[in-house]
C-alpha cells in the first residue's frame, strides 16, 4: 500500500518571524505536516534575506514490506541454520545482481534439500524485504525473536551480489585477517569463512576477504554476537591488479559498474562467477546442516 501527500507552497516570510505563512492549512508552519522544512530552516532563510518561497515536493510514501521464512521440518531446531538474501532491490534499476543472483543460488538450495531432508541442524531459509532502506527486513526480525530463539540460531549464511559484471570472489572476513579497522566477527565466523575458501580453492579459485562491516543482512546476527558468513562478488569497490591476474576481468575497475543502477540487468551478470558462488552456497548450507563443525567437524 502506499500513499501520497499534497504537493504544497510555503511562503517564508520575514516580516512575520520564520515560516509563518502556508497554504499546507497549518498556521505554525514549524510542524508542516507533510514535512521537510523545520524552524531552523526557516531561521537560515530568514538570516539569508528577503522573502523565499519553497515549493516542496511533499510526496511521502509509506509501504509495507515483508520477510518470507521457510525452515524444514527436521533437523534440530535448537541449532539452526539459517540462510538469507535480501529480495528487495534500488529504485534505480532491476537489481538483477544485487541480489536476484543471492536469492536465485539461496532459493535453488532450499528447492533441492527439500523440506524434510535427513540432517542433524535445521535450516532457517529468509528472503528479507527492505535491505535496500537499510537492513530493514533482517533487523525487524532478528530484533523480533527472544533472547532464547536468538541462541537457538546456531551461524547465519548471507548471499548479496554473487554475479557482478567484474566479479570479486570475496568471502565476509570472519576473522579479520584481511582487513584493518573492523574487529573479528563473533567467534565461529573465521570457521565459516574458512569453509568458503577451502570450497573456492578447490574449484580453483583463490578468495580473498572482504569488509564484515554489517553493510549487508548479516549486520543484525553479528550485532547479536551470531557467528555468520557468505561469499560476495562485489559492488563499488576496486579490482586490484593481483585480483584481476587471478581471476580474470579488469584492474583498476570497480567490481560491478551496474551497482545500483538501471543496467544491473541479466545480460550483466557474470554467470561463470555466479556459478562458482552458487555451489559455494549449496555446499556450506549442506556442509552445516550436516554438522555445525563444518567440513572437517
Ligand atoms: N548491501 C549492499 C547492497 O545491497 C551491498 C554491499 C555490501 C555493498 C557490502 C558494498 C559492501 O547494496
Ligand atoms: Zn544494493
Ligand atoms: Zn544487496
Ligand atoms: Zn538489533
Amino acid at each position: 500500500a502506499s500513499e501520497r501527500g499534497a504537493a504544497g507552497v510555503i511562503v517564508v516570510n520575514n516580516e512575520d518571524g520564520p515560516m509563518s505563512g502556508g497554504t499546507l492549512g497549518d498556521p505554525d508552519v514549524g510542524k508542516v505536516p507533510t514535512g521537510g522544512v523545520s524552524k531552523a530552516d526557516g531561521a537560515a532563510l530568514e538570516q539569508a534575506g528577503g522573502d523565499v518561497t519553497l515549493t516542496l515536493d511533499t510526496t511521502t510514501e509509506s509501504s509495507t514490506a515483508r520477510n518470507v521464512i521457510a525452515q524444514t521440518k527436521t533437523g534440530s531446531t535448537d541449532d539452526v541454520v539459517m540462510v538469507g538474501a535480501h529480495l528487495d532491490s534500488v529504485p534505480d534499476g532491476p537489481g538483477i545482481n544485487d541480489n536476484g543472483t543471492g536469492v536465485a543460488a539461496t532459493l535453488e538450495t532450499a528447492v533441492q534439500l527439500g523440506g524434510s531432508p535427513d540432517v542433524d541442524n535445521a535450516v532457517r531459509f529468509a528472503f528479507w524485504g527492505a535491505e535496500e532502506l537499510g537492513l530493514l527486513g533482517s533487523e525487524a526480525y532478528v530484533d523480533s525473536l527472544s533472547e532464547e530463539q536468538r541462541h537457538d540460531i546456531a551461524l547465519y549464511l548471507n548471499f548479496d551480489m554473487l554475479g557482478s559484471e567484474n566479479a570479486g570472489y570475496l568471502a565476509y572476513d570472519g576473522d579479520n585477517s584481511d582487513n584493518v579497522g573492523e574487529g573479528p566477527g563473533p567467534e565461529g565466523s573465521a570457521g565459516i569463512e574458512r569453509t568458503f575458501t577451502e570450497f573456492l580453492q578447490g574449484s580453483g579459485v583463490a578468495a580473498d576477504g572482504t569488509d564484515f562491516d554489517g553493510r549487508s543482512d548479516y549486520g543484525p546476527f553479528i550485532e547479536h554476537g551470531i557467528p555468520s558468513g557468505g561469499v560476495f562478488s562485489g559492488a563499488d569497490e576496486t579490482k586490484t591488479p593481483e585480483q584481476a591476474q587471478k581471476w580474470g576481468g579488469t584492474p583498476g575497475v570497480v567490481y560491478d559498474k551496474n551497482y545500483h543502477s538501471a543496467t544491473d540487468t541479466l545480460e550483466n551478470v557474470d554467470r561463470a562467477a555466479l556459478a562458482k558462488n552458487a555451489a559455494a552456497v549449496a555446499y556450506a548450507v549442506g556442509v552445516y546442516a550436516e554438522s555445525l563443525g563444518g567440513p572437517n567437524g
